[in-house]
């Protein structure tokens, strides 16, 4: 059930279990047809519900842990729980909640599907009340702030709650504060025009959707207060990976000297990596590039780089808000501190 909150919102949510856990199946919003169309997938079998991961039908680190973690229950309705978890975990690389998410599932005692369909359901909450709690830390952070910038989409598609970077934004909205946000568009795949411009509209907030280029020429002409990104993965020294333009969106916050925050629930650390050097940066198909939809945007045998993913190093960060509170420099002691 959506909560008074969320209703009052208009939030959508990117995924529901549908029936029982024996005969039941996932239900996703296709995140990929937004905003035009709102159509949903029926994943009943894991390789569906890895593809529909794999697509971007349904994105966003924490959105895929819950997903994956639902996705297991297809595989339990088989007898096939460790085979669904090898396959969901080779949907994405980045996003450590995905990894997170089934290392749970694997560590059950019981992998019948009512068990694993309950854990699942406990992954889901857990993922929607972080979210609560980082927008309450991330509202302290805003004050006498109103004018935010933020990139890719981090609200309710992408956790199933009420987001993570864009959390505070919609808190300050339902109290009646100014808020006005710009949202970097994020190319390739727009996750910024088509479904945080959605989003934050939806819900009464005055947002203005940027180019990626133009984020520098934005802080500086409209007087940005406040950065706040979202991650795929914290190493344990705060390096953040987090969609590809975050890092340059932090170097231009950090010229103007404006305060750049990443917001993101525990499921996002990965402590057993040392630093930013070290994280998978899932590279995705020239495609994505060189065309949008069907529609050739680039000549089709052009080269092409395409890094879903960037890293964002630690100095750039002035601080990390997580759902137990805010995360201040040195990284190193205060993230092992906090999350122990
Ligand atoms: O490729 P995507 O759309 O899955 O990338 C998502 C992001 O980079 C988000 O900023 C990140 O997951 C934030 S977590 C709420």
């Amino acid at each position: 059930m959506p909560t008074s909150l969320e209703s009052k919102l208009i939030l959508s949510a990117p995924f529901k279990w549908m029936g029982d856990a024996k005969t039941g199946f996932l239900k996703i919003l296709d995140q990929r047809e937004l905003p035009q169309k709102e159509t949903h997938l029926e994943c009943r079998a894991v390789k569906e519900a890895a593809f529909a991961i794999k697509t971007l039908a349904v994105r966003g680190a924490p959105a895929i842990g819950v997903a994956a973690a639902f996705g297991c229950v297809l595989g339990a309705q088989r007898g096939k729980t460790k085979e669904a978890i090898e396959e969901l975990k080779a949907s994405r690389p980045t996003a450590v909640n995905l990894f997170w998410a089934l290392n749970r599932i694997r560590k059950l005692s019981n992998h019948d599907p009512e068990t694993v369909l309950q854990e699942a359901r406990k992954i889901e909450q857990y993922e929607k009340d972080n979210c609560l709690a980082i927008g309450r830390h991330g509202l302290a952070l805003l004050k006498n702030k109103s004018r935010a910038m933020t990139i890719c989409n981090t609200g309710a598609l992408c956790t199933g709650g009420i987001g993570t970077a864009v959390a505070p934004f919609f808190l300050a909205h339902a109290e009646g504060r100014p808020i006005q946000v710009y949202a970097l568009e994020t190319r390739p795949l727009l996750q910024g025009a088509r479904l945080t411009a959605w989003e934050l509209s939806r819900a009464g907030i005055d947002v203005t959707l940027i180019c990626d280029g133009a984020a520098a020429h934005t802080i500086r002409e409209k007087k940005i207060e406040i950065v706040i990104a979202g991650a795929d993965r914290i190493a344990a020294n705060g390096d953040s990976a987090n969609k590809v333009g975050t890092y340059a969106l932090a170097l231009a916050a950090h010229y103007h000297k404006v305060p750049f925050y990443i917001a993101a629930p525990s499921s996002s650390f990965d402590l057993a990596t040392p630093s930013g050097d070290q994280i998978t940066i899932e590279e995705r198909s020239k495609e994505e590039v060189t065309r949008w939809k069907n529609t050739p945007a680039a000549p089709d045998n052009i080269s092409v780089f395409n890094p879903a993913f960037d890293v964002t190093p630690n100095n750039l960060i002035a601080g990390i808000i997580t759902e137990k509170g805010l995360i201040h420099p040195p990284y190193k002691e205060t993230i092992a501190k906090i999350l122990k």
